[in-house]
């Protein structure tokens, strides 16, 4: 057990009812009850990855955590998924109050979940799409910066942009996403003026999250740098950069057309990579943050010492600001 005398507090840690204000991104493939479960016992919080599963099964994974864990828990729900609806449905009807809402319209299933009182986040990579998100009455937003693992926005903005530009036109609290995997990123991101931080690439890289060990090992190993944006006809993916990604950039150089990408990628390869470590035939989402690490820990782990190295750079920064008033 690792403790912390701590907590940090910001709107959202007040909104979330939790600890610390480090919350554990939904994944496909990697983010499931065990992983969730564990973020949000060390006092962060946990979302259940819905992007990779059925209604049925993330009921499972819902009431598996509930078995466990019954404090704040969350789901994080892509909108672009055509049973979106039935994600939403499987969510209420196993008691979850705190929807993450990423890829698509959120105004689709604001209302619906704040009429069952849930507090709903959406991830966004630009002001433009935070404005629209604010707009339609949600919680939270989480700025997502194109350093992030996953699904990018288009416009390619980097989270130090990013992140004060939303702080500078939104009213609403704001999580920082893309680049973060210790204290030192909090720190930073919390100076831009963020509430608290989304973290991906370092909590799927866990003991507790579903990955394949091939995934792991992939990220240990992987170099600088350690990830390609690709798939950018389609919708910009950062992956680790191997197989799979030289051969879709090569698609890109030699002009390929949409449908030809479209065919190449056909359907599985994110579960082909990450779930079931085939680097040919599949890729692997991470973030740019995947070549600097270097162990396999526990979630608990990973935020205990977000927490201690948070408290050790402020304190630093503290005496650097006392000695710039004494000059
Ligand atoms: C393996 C993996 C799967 C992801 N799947 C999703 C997803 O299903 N929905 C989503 O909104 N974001 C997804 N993302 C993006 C994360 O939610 C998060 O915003 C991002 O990982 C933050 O950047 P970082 O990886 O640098 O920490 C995924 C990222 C990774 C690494």
């Amino acid at each position: 057990m690792f403790h912390n005398p701590v907590s940090i507090e910001t709107r959202v840690t007040r909104l979330l009812q939790i600890r610390y204000p480090i919350i554990q991104a939904g994944m496909i493939w990697a983010s499931g009850w065990k992983l969730a479960t564990a973020v949000s016992k060390a006092g962060g919080l946990g979302l259940i990855g819905a992007g990779s599963m059925s209604p049925a099964l993330l009921t499972e994974h819902i009431l598996k955590a509930r078995i466990v864990w019954q404090g704040p828990l969350g789901v994080n729900i892509p909108l672009m998924r055509r049973d979106a609806d039935e994600l939403v449905k499987a969510s209420l009807d196993n008691g979850i109050r705190i929807v993450f809402t990423s890829a698509g319209n959120p105004g689709k299933f604001t209302p619906l979940l704040h009429d069952h009182g849930c507090i709903v986040a959406h991830v966004v990579p630009s002001l433009k799409l935070a404005l629209k998100a604010a707009e339609r009455g949600v919680d939270l937003i989480v700025g997502e910066g194109f350093e992030a693992g996953g699904h990018n926005g288009y416009e390619e903005i980097p989270t130090f942009p990013l992140i004060p530009r939303l702080v500078d036109h939104i009213e609403l609290p704001i999580l920082a996403a893309g680049g973060i995997r210790d204290g030192r990123g909090m720190v930073a991101a919390m100076a831009l003026g963020a509430e608290g931080v989304q973290v991906g690439t370092r909590f799927a890289c866990t003991f507790e999250s579903s990955v394949s060990e091939n995934y792991r090992k992939s990220v240990l190993e992987s170099g600088e740098p350690s990830t390609v944006l690709t798939l950018k006809e389609l919708s910009p993916t950062r992956m680790l950069a191997g197989s799979f990604s030289k051969r879709s950039i090569e698609m890109t150089k030699t002009g390929a057309s949409k449908e030809a990408v479209e065919h190449f990628l056909g359907h599985g390869r994110a579960k082909a990579g990450t779930f079931l470590g085939d680097t040919e035939e599949g890729y692997m989402e991470a973030g740019e943050i995947a070549g600097d690490i270097r162990s396999i820990v526990s979630a608990e782990e990973v935020i205990s010492t977000m927490i201690s190295e948070f408290i050790s750079v402020i304190n630093r920064l503290t005496l650097l600001g006392n000695s710039a008033i004494n000059i």
